[in-house]
């Protein structure tokens, strides 16, 4: 939070967004205006009586309490004139879905943060083709499984309902309408009909828009939980979720001071216990007395990505133009160097990946990243015990990787290539099995181990990913390629995997 006058608002939203400029009219975000504030008692005093509750939420928020003049409901719902979501509403011009764009006004850093990061992207996966389970598999016409599930974490695309013309629809209040399946939403990185990606109130519930609920983990744990990503319950079971749940949770220093408003910095505001804001989001403070900033990108710190079938290390290369880019392996390109990479962009009403070139003009390395998350621990441990911890993890993950998944995603690869099985993925047993193997059974285990979880890496782990590739995934192979007559092509690809020194203990008899 930094000036929140309009004028430097207005400059601010201009570089931001160089898509689309504001309106030059625009003063609601002058908090200091009295005819805004004007405005202000008027819409409250109203839904007082409509939305009681509503308003007090609001009225003990850090808004209303903000020191130079209350940041009201017409503060942020105010549109402007050539705004397509905007409607007259008691004598105000306003609208009702907000988008990182109307909360960067005065929030510039956490937006542009949030904005570089996979959870602003996290929506556009969504709205691309390759969505068969939550559009197909799961749903009927309606795609209702795609809106109140997967679209709901990762976010939809915000629809107005139009008439024939183009024009919005209104409700019976006047307000314009949106499309049920896509509203209400407030999925990580929904996308807005302004074009901005993300939602705020993901993690900043409205209307009091706390710092304090989000670094508690259940804010997280609303979307990373479950069998494809349980950071929740793996947090639970690890000693710091132990000393976090058993810690006074509340404002003092001898708890976790978890209630304070403003800045929640680790050595200085708290001491007991990490959250998941701690060690991917939040401040703290180091040996020279210095304090590092938070960040509202919560990839800064990782430096695996552990949810694709095979694990890579993630350097993070920032191109001309601003676009950035997560490109694996220990030889990322350098400054000055022109590279070809993916990016999403808008072809008709769907999102798609394309390729094209750019000059690198910044790299942030695996090991920087890595670096990034160890002055976290350092707060609390010492650097042996930091350092061993990376590499039980990172020796999980690289067992999880040459003994399984590796394995597995070459014979599959073989038995589509042979005929054996046939997209979509979901449509064969073999299919669902190697799914399943590294979304579920694989990320448990790799997830479980950056947690310190024990059981969610072993038993939740590596134990399913191992009854899977033995018991479900071998023997479903050779069924099929018996079924097609394909027996010697797949006897020879297995006994080639199974010769290696971790698989022989396997006799593979069929039994
Ligand atoms: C005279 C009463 C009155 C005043 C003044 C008023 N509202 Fe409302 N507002 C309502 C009623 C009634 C509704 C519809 C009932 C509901 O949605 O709960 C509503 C609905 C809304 C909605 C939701 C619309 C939707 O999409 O469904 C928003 C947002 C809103 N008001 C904001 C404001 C703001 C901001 C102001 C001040 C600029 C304001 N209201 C002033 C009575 C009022
Ligand atoms: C800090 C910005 C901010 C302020 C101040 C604010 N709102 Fe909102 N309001 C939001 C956001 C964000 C949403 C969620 C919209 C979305 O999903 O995009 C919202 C949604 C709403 C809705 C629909 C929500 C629902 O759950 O049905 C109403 C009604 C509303 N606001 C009224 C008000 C009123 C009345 C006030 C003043 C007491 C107010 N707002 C103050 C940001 C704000
Ligand atoms: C409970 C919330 C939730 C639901 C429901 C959900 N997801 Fe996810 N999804 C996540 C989270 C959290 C991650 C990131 C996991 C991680 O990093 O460990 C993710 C990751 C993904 C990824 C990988 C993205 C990448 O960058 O590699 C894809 C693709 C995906 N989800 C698609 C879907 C689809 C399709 C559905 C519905 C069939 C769905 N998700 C349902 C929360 C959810
Ligand atoms: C993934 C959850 C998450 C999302 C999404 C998110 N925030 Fe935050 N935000 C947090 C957490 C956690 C804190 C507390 C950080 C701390 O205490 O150091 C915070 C703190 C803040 C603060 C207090 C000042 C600061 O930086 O510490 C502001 C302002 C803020 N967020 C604005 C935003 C805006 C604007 C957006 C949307 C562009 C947004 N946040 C999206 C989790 C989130
Ligand atoms: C007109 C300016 C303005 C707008 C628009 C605005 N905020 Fe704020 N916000 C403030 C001020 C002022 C504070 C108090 C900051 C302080 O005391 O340093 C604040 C504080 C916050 C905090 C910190 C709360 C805490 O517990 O410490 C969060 C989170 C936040 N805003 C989120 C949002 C989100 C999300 C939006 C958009 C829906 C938004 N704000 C829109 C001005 C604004
Ligand atoms: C003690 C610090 C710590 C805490 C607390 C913590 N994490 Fe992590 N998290 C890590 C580390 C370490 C990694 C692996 C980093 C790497 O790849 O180098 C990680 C990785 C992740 C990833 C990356 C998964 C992927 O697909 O690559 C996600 C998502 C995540 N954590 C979410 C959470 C959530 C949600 C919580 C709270 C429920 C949480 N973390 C609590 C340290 C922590
Ligand atoms: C509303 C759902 C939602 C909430 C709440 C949420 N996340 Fe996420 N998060 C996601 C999804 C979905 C992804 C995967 C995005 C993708 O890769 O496309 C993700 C990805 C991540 C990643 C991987 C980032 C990377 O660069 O690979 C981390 C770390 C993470 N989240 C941490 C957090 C933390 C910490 C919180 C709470 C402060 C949080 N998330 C809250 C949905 C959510
Ligand atoms: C706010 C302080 C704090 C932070 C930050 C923190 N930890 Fe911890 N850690 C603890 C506490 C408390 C325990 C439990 C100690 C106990 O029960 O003996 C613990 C336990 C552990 C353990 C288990 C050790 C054992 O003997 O079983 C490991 C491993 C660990 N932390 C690694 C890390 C890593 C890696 C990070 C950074 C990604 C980190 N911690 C961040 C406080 C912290």
């Amino acid at each position: 939070m930094k000036h929140w006058r309009w004028a430097t608002g207005l400059a601010l939203a201009a570089t931001l967004f160089s898509g689309r400029a504001p309106a030059t009219t625009t003063t609601s975000k002058d908090v200091t205006s009295t005819a805004i504030q004007e405005e202000n008692v008027k819409c409250i005093n109203c839904h007082l009586k409509e939305n009681n509750a509503l308003v007090q939420q609001w009225k003990n928020s850090p808004h209303a309490a903000a020191q130079d003049g209350q940041i009201g409901c017409f503060n942020c719902h105010a549109a402007e004139p050539d705004d397509p979501l905007g409607y007259t509403h008691e004598g105000a011009f306003i609208k009702t879905v907000q988008s990182p764009r109307d909360c960067a006004f005065c929030h510039e850093e956490e937006a542009k943060q949030m904005e570089s990061s996979h959870h602003a992207t996290a929506g556009l996966i969504m709205a691309s083709l390759d969505n068969v389970l939550g559009e197909v598999v799961c749903s009927m016409d309606s795609g209702a499984d795609a809106a109140s599930g997967c679209w709901q974490c990762h976010g939809s695309v915000v629809r107005v309902l139009t008439d024939g013309s183009g024009k919005a629809l209104l409700n019976e209040n006047q307000a314009v309408m949106f499309d049920p399946a896509t509203y209400p939403n407030s999925g990580i990185g929904r996308v807005n009909p302004d074009g901005t990606l993300g939602s705020c109130n993901a993690c900043h519930g409205k209307h009091s828009f706390l710092s304090s609920r989000a670094r508690q983990p259940e804010n997280c744990g609303k979307c990373h939980l479950g069998p494809d990503h349980p950071q929740l319950e793996s947090y639970r079971e690890s000693k710091h979720g132990i000393a976090y749940y058993s810690s006074v949770r509340e404002r003092g220093m001898n708890g976790m001071n978890i209630l304070k408003s403003g800045k929640w910095v680790l050595g200085k505001d708290y001491y007991t216990a990490p959250t998941c804001a701690t060690c991917h989001m939040g401040s703290t403070l180091k040996a020279d007395g210095s304090v590092t900033a938070n960040t509202h990108n919560v990839g800064d710190r990782i430096s695996w990505n552990l949810r694709e079938p095979v694990s890579r290390k993630l350097n993070r290369v920032t191109f001309a133009g601003g676009d950035q880019v997560d490109m694996p392996g220990d030889n990322p390109p350098m400054v000055g160097m022109e590279r070809r990479y993916e990016k999403y962009v808008l072809a008709g009403d769907k999102w798609e990946k394309r390729e094209v070139t750019g000059e690198v003009t910044e790299v942030k390395t695996w090991e920087m990243r890595r670096e990034e998350m160890q002055i976290v621990c350092k707060q609390c441990h010492g650097v042996q015990v930091v350092g061993n911890f990376y590499k039980q993890f990172d020796e999980l993950v690289v067992t999880y990787n040459e003994k399984f998944a590796k394995p597995a995603r070459k014979l599959f690869d073989l038995a589509r290539s042979e005929g054996l099985v046939e997209d979509p993925l979901f449509d064969s047993k073999l299919g669902w099995a190697w799914w399943e193997l590294w979304h579920h059974e694989g990320r448990t285990a790799r997830v479980g181990a950056s947690k310190m979880a024990p059981d969610y890496t072993h038993w939740h782990g590596l134990y399913e990913v191992a009854e899977n590739f033995y018991h479900e995934f071998l023997p479903e192979l050779r069924r099929l390629a018996a079924a097609k007559g394909k027996q010697a092509v797949f006897d020879e690809a297995i006994a080639k995997v199974l010769t290696a020194p971790e698989h022989q203990w396997f006799k593979d008899s069929g039994r």
